[in-house]
């Protein structure tokens, strides 16, 4: 027995010599170290080999397989090493060629709302902007007293609100309906001139439907100096909406309430989705309103220690949700914040 693995041996190195591709390597495999192979064959006959040579001779069947395998294995890496230097060695081979998207591993999406934001942030700090961030748990002060609106002014029911539960006599806590809560502290953090602007997530206590969720994003605009102009307000508007959206955009002013600014503006655009023919998106009216804006209060001024005799200020409220709904023209709101892989896939790059 110990012949017959001997010249086993001998075959099967001779065999792994002998091949010169990788299919015939594998056919070999098979053949010597299959379950029907000779080996297992062989094994079967150690029945009959006398007690005393049984350790031998099961010690020599497990040299000879360890030693198939790693011949098989030395030679793969050899036709492995000869096959990639033959592709090299061509030279229509270009191995900066992007692997096909076949082979390609899987690769995951930015989510739009992160390309538009990084896209609104370059443009704003190419401008001088600051970059800022804050607290999505919010006082109340924020959120409405120091935007001038008290606890009486109807405004407040103009935007339902998520109360965050507080103790008896602590101040009272909320989600920030809006991302204008970072006015006050900025004018507190920073003197002035100076401009900003705040991306961030708002929650609304509202009915979901195509155009409303209870979470969205907006991005707020700051700019304080001695001498501010709406005439400037509107162009970094515009520069920033032909940015996002690669070309002119169609807009149109009107003018808007908001306690916190005065004088008031909506800006809208025309509906991208349907191109002002009207849709659920734009609730058939053909515009969307998409950029509140306006010279800010003097109340709020005060509210930020500054002096509204020396300073003056312009802020928006920019809808970054329906922005990017009307860029990439998305019908539904809730695809946004939905999870569901399938949209986020689409905005793939290359
Ligand atoms: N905060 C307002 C809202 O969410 C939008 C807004 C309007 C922001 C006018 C502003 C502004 O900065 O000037 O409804």
């Amino acid at each position: 027995m110990l012949e017959q693995l001997d010249a086993l041996l001998v075959e099967a190195l001779a065999a792994i010599e002998g091949t010169s591709d990788e299919t015939a390597l594998r056919d070999l495999e098979v053949r010597y170290l299959g379950k029907k192979g000779p080996l297992t064959e062989l094994m079967k006959g150690m029945r009959d080999v006398p007690p005393a040579d049984k350790p031998k001779v099961g010690a020599r069947v497990n040299e000879v397989r360890t030693s198939v395998e790693q011949a098989i294995a030395t030679r793969r890496d050899r036709l492995d090493s000869e096959r990639i230097a033959k592709l090299c060695a061509d030279p229509d081979f270009d191995a900066s060629l992007p692997v096909s998207p076949l082979l390609a591993p899987k690769v995951g999406a930015l989510h739009p709302l992160t390309r538009v934001t990084a896209h609104i942030e370059d443009v704003f700090r190419s401008m001088g902007f600051l970059l800022l961030d804050y607290p999505e748990v919010e006082t109340e002060f924020h959120n409405f007293d120091a935007l001038n609106i008290p606890a009486t002014h109807p405004a407040r029911d103009m935007q339902d609100t998520f109360w965050v539960d507080t103790p008896e006599g602590a101040p009272k806590m909320l989600l920030r309906t809006h991302t204008s809560t970072g006015q006050v502290r900025t004018m507190k953090t920073f003197k002035p001139p100076f401009r900003a602007i705040f991306p961030g997530r708002v929650f609304r206590y509202e009915e979901v439907d195509a155009s409303h969720e209870h979470t969205f994003h907006q991005v707020e605009g700051l700019m304080v100096d001695r001498k501010v102009s709406v005439a400037n307000l509107i162009y970094s508007m515009k520069t920033l909406l032909s940015e996002i959206f690669e070309r002119e955009v169609t807009i149109r002013l009107r003018p808007g309430f908001f306690p916190f600014v005065e004088p008031g503006f909506e800006l809208d655009i025309q509906c991208q989705v349907c191109g002002g023919k009207g849709c659920s998106v734009c609730k058939h009216s053909g515009w969307v309103e998409l950029l509140p804006c306006g010279l800010v209060h003097p109340n709020v001024l005060r509210h930020g220690g500054l002096d509204p005799d020396e300073w003056q200020g312009w802020a928006f409220g920019l809808g970054l949700s329906r922005l990017v709904m009307m860029k990439y023209q998305i019908e539904d709101i809730r695809h946004l914040l939905g999870g569901d892989l399938r949209f986020i896939q689409q905005f793939r790059q290359g």
